[in-house]
């Protein structure tokens, strides 16, 4: 185990106020370091003003403070410029706003193909499903390796066989933890001339992200699951992708110049920010950047560690089944089952005895009815936070929802 983490849990202040807690759901949402609770603090108390909308000092501070986090977040995931980061809710909203404003820019009705893969959450579905009511376009799902990985032959020949304009892909699995090669899928999108947009939700945060190295046009992200807080996302495309896209929603700052039949959109990537923002979000998003910047290269590392004493133990409980690549291929998210027990029946017991897991389809209903063919799983993830002794907790709840529910 790495030593640099060892006195971690400390910068977290939920696991002074619950000394108890297992805490096994990151990849829902990770625990916040003091850092980024301080920051939502200090943006209230010291610059609360709306920004980009007074001349007065207060809120050019604000503006100044959310700016600046534009900056650190690009920064952070290697963008070229602060123009390419558009701040949004979460990675939902991110991929909606593709989804609405990309691609009918790119697929006329009845033309085309987008594909997904069918280890998608939903998120990274149902956008494309709205929109194929109103295009009517084919939408194609990449298969899995029955080792859980993406198919790679299987991506190529739907990309030799469909004209396909768009694919929309995950980074890492939020079920099964496993790493695409968004890299090598970018290279092969780029020789069939379609696009790449990336779920990067459950990657920004463990593994270093940049984008300028991808070769994708569009990676999305939540801020609250790489420790930022709740309701801060990001869009980052290319300029020239942005620049050629419709806004999402119209309202305050997103404008140029406005009379009652139309208006001018403002450049981005004010253009896709309508309404107050959620400055304050975004700052302390920043924050979390800037910590994760220090931890970062060892993450990783940590993660191993704890995949593989859990690997070593977990096979203790009996009739017990891990959905998800070898450990080498993935990061530390396990979905599983027990023969005849229920997820939220695990679930409910690991609970009594303070470990917070995950318990059903995870937002990931296809690939749980088609691949893993079971309805619900539980799901354990780890991070910096989480210790061997972790583990050991997991295992011993475990073997006593066992002896509770067999
Ligand atoms: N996407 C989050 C999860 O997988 C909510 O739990």
């Amino acid at each position: 185990m790495t030593d640099k983490f060892k006195n971690i849990k400390k910068d977290f202040p939920i696991f002074a106020r619950y000394p108890k807690l297992v805490y096994l759901d990151t990849t829902a949402t990770a625990q916040k370091p003091k850092c980024v609770i301080d920051a939502l603090d200090e943006f209230y108390t010291t610059c609360n003003a709306n920004v980009h909308r007074g001349i007065y000092k207060l809120s050019e501070i604000a503006t100044e403070a959310y700016e600046k986090s534009r900056k650190v977040v690009a920064g952070f995931i290697g963008a070229k410029s602060k123009k390419e980061i558009i701040f949004t809710r979460n990675t939902t909203e991110s991929i909606n706003i593709v989804a609405r404003s990309f691609l009918p820019k790119i697929i006329r009705s009845n033309q085309g193909t987008v594909l997904i893969s069918s280890m998608e959450h939903h998120s990274n579905i149902i956008p494309w499903q709205i929109m194929k009511k109103q295009l009517n376009f084919n939408l194609q799902v990449i298969k899995l390796t029955p080792e859980y990985e993406l198919d790679m032959d299987d991506l190529e020949a739907k990309l030799k066989k469909y004209n396909v304009k768009l694919i929309a892909i995950t980074h890492i699995s939020n079920v099964l933890g496993t790493i695409n090669p968004v890299e090598k899928i970018a290279s092969l999108a780029k020789k069939h001339n379609c696009y790449v947009l990336v779920d990067g939700a459950q990657a920004v945060g463990h593994i270093k992200i940049d984008v300028s190295k991808l070769g994708v046009d569009f990676y999305t992200f939540s801020g609250h699951k790489m420790m930022g807080p709740l309701g801060i996302g990001v869009l980052w495309a290319k300029e020239k992708l942005l620049e050629k896209m419709d806004p999402f929603l119209g309202g305050g700052e997103m404008i140029n110049t406005v009379s009652w039949q139309s208006f001018t959109p403002a450049d981005i990537p004010y253009k896709f920010e309508a309404g107050t923002p959620n400055a304050a979000g975004a700052y302390a998003l920043g924050k979390a950047c800037q910590y994760l910047e220090k931890i970062l290269p060892y993450i990783k590392e940590h993660e191993e560690n704890i995949m593989k004493y859990f690997i070593e133990n977990i096979f203790k409980i009996k009739d017990l089944t891990v959905y998800g690549p070898p450990l080498n291929k993935k990061i530390g998210i396990f979905s599983f089952s027990i023969d005849n027990l229920h997820a939220h029946d695990i679930s409910y017991i690991l609970d009594e005895q303070n470990i917070a897991v995950r318990a059903g389809h995870h937002c990931a209903m296809p690939l749980h009815k088609k691949i893993i063919k079971k309805p619900s799983t539980v799901r354990a993830s780890f991070y910096i936070y989480n210790t061997l002794e972790d583990i050991d907790k997991l295992i011993k709840g475990l073997q006593k929802a066992v002896k509770i529910l067999k």
